[in-house]
């Protein structure tokens, strides 16, 4: 047993992987996993500091940020060019609540903002790295999904319809790139100790949601713990998967 922190050392070397969201929680959890196990990563943030921040922290030459925000096409193409290269994985991981506005309060500004950096910007990134894991006969395409991509009472209707289509885009892609040698697999995550932003800014949601997230939450996970599910499934000890969405929620989803 360990704390999910136990690296395996050369498990990615000799290849580069995209991580998205990379300046925080999650993402950056599995960055610094994957350059301690040998990778280069192209790490990519809208908060520049965060990703100086990172870069000062690993002071590592397997490290490349680029800085902006998914949801602009001309950052994909930064992306892409930063590679400099054949991708072998990637890892959508950025995401952004949505204030757990239930359907009758969304305002369109909300769903556009949520669906743009949660799903659109997915699908763009996925598509742009695709080919060259299509030449290469191989690649590992890994999205972080949520709990509430597998029901209706973890978030707002936002965030809920974003990380359901994620699902339904891991799925596609999953089916459609097999015969090619590249797989496509989601990561659903209860609650986790990172800075992602979840106010609530509907009173009729936290009465709604409240019960259900009281009861049924387990213990917050660590982003390490993620990350050790993500780096798996971009790793070839997970070669025979792909089409999975795993949760790793401390049992949640099994209620
Ligand atoms: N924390 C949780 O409890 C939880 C639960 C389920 C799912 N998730 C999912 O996990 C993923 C990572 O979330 P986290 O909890 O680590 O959050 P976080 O806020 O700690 O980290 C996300 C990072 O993504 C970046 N980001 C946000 N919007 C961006 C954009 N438009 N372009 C580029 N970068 C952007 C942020 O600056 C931040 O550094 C998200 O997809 C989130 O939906 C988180």
């Amino acid at each position: 047993m360990n704390d999910a922190t136990t690296t395996t050392p050369g498990r990615f070397a000799g290849t580069t992987v995209v991580v998205t969201g990379a300046g925080a929680g999650i993402g950056r959890a599995t960055t610094e996993r994957l350059v301690a196990e040998g990778c280069r990563v192209v790490a990519s943030d809208v908060v520049p500091k965060r990703l100086d921040a990172l870069a000062a922290a690993l002071d590592s030459d397997r490290l490349v940020t680029v800085a902006g925000d998914l949801a602009d096409r001309p950052v994909i193409d930064r992306i892409v060019s930063a590679a400099d290269g054949p991708v072998d994985g990637l890892a959508n991981v950025a995401g952004i609540m949505d204030g757990f506005l239930p359907t009758a309060e969304l305002d369109d500004d909300v769903w556009d903002r949520i669906l743009a950096v949660n799903l659109t910007a997915v699908m763009r990134l996925t598509r742009a790295v695709l080919p060259s894991m299509i030449t290469a006969g191989k690649g590992s395409i890994v999205n972080v999904s949520s709990e509430a991509g597998l029901r209706g009472s973890a978030a707002g209707t936002a965030y809920t319809t974003s990380k359901h289509a994620v699902n339904g885009f891991t799925v596609s892609t999953a089916f459609f790139y097999a015969p090619a040698g590249v797989r496509c697999n989601a990561v659903a995550p209860g609650a986790v100790a990172t800075s992602i932003e979840a106010p609530f800014r509907s009173q009729y949601a936290g009465d709604r949601l409240g019960p259900y997230l009281q009861t049924n939450v387990p213990p917050i996970a660590t982003a390490q713990q993620l990350a050790a599910a993500i780096t798996w499934l971009l790793s070839d000890d997970s070669a025979n998967v792909t089409g999975a969405i795993l949760p790793s929620d401390g049992g949640w989803s099994a209620i």
